[in-house]
Formats: structure tokens, sequence, C-alpha cells
């Protein structure tokens, strides 16, 4: 009888080893393993969002006057995105830059604020951050 709950008790013990290292060798360790063709996929796909996000900077038809975002701001002009979050006057607080974002679509492009996931909100992002690439993270700064 005795000999019987040993054996039971070895099998679960061996499947839980297994299960355990099979774990750890789940998507979580493996997140740092990739391919030269993963590293091309990933930048194709954010190259795209940029793309995307440099179109809606150009568009007359993000807000609903026709003004678009590069008229004030060619090339991502005096955006600043690497100095956010920061005080912004506009707003009487500390904001993220998709805040100053949604803040000029309402107000010099009469629009409607993005929600937070709409991928136009990512793309434009994508987008200042490229045109300032390189540029030295300065949250805070004015
Ligand atoms: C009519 C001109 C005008 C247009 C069009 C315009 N902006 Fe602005 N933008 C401003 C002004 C003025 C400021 C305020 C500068 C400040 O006080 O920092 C500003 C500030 C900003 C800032 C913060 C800059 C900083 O230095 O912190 C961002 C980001 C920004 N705009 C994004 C946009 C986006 C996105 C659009 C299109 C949806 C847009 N702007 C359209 C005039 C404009």
């Amino acid at each position: 009888m005795l000999k019987r709950y040993i054996g039971i008790f070895v099998i679960l013990l061996i499947l839980v080893v297994v299960g355990g290292v099979m774990f750890l060798n789940g998507p979580a360790t493996r997140a740092d393993q990739f391919s030269d063709e993963d590293l091309a996929r990933w930048q194709e796909e954010y190259m795209n969002v940029v793309k995307k996000g440099r179109e809606l900077w150009t568009s007359p038809n993000l807000g609903t006057n026709q003004v678009a975002c590069a008229q004030c701001h060619p090339n991502g002009a005096n955006t600043h995105p690497e100095t956010y979050p920061k005080f912004q006057q506009q707003l009487g607080r500390v904001v993220a830059l998709r805040d100053m974002i949604n803040w000029c679509l309402m107000n010099p492009l009469e629009g409607e604020a993005l929600k937070m996931d709409d991928p136009r909100l990512v793309a434009i992002e994508a987008y200042l951050a490229y045109e300032r690439r390189g540029v030295p993270l300065a949250p805070g700064k004015h």
C-alpha cells in the first residue's frame, strides 16, 4: 500500500519538474532570442507605422477645418517629443506627449481627441519620435 503511494508521489514529482522546465523554456525566457528575419520584419512594421503617422501629420482631414499638423510643425518641428512628460501651461499639469497631440488636435485643428489606444495616436507618436531620433531624452525640459 505504502509503496503504491510513493509510486504516485514520484510520478507527480516528475510531472511537476518536467512542467516547470517546459514553463521556464516558454515564451517568457525566449523573448530575447530572435533572428535577422525577425529584426527585418519588426523594423518594417515600425517604419510602416511611422509612414502612417507622417500621412496623418500632413493630412487636412485629421481635424475638421482642413488644417494639417504639418502647417505649423513642418517635419514635426517644435514638437519636442524628447521633453515629455513635462508641465504644459495649456493643460496646467505634467502631461504626456499624446496629451499635447490631442490638445493641438482639438484646438488648432478643431477636431476630436483621439482615444489613448487609438492606433493613429501611436502612429503620430512614432512619426514625431522618428523625426527626433538620436536627440537625447530631456524629460521636463522647456
Ligand atoms: C495653427 C498652428 C498649429 C497647428 C496646426 C498644430 N499645432 Fe501643435 N502647437 C502649436 C502651438 C502654438 C503650440 C504651443 C507651443 C508650446 O506652448 O509649447 C503647439 C505645441 C504642440 C506640441 C508640444 C510642443 C512642445 O514643445 O512641447 C505638440 C506635441 C504638438 N503641438 C502637436 C501637434 C499636432 C499633433 C498637431 C496636429 C493634430 C498640431 N500640433 C497642430 C501650433 C499648432
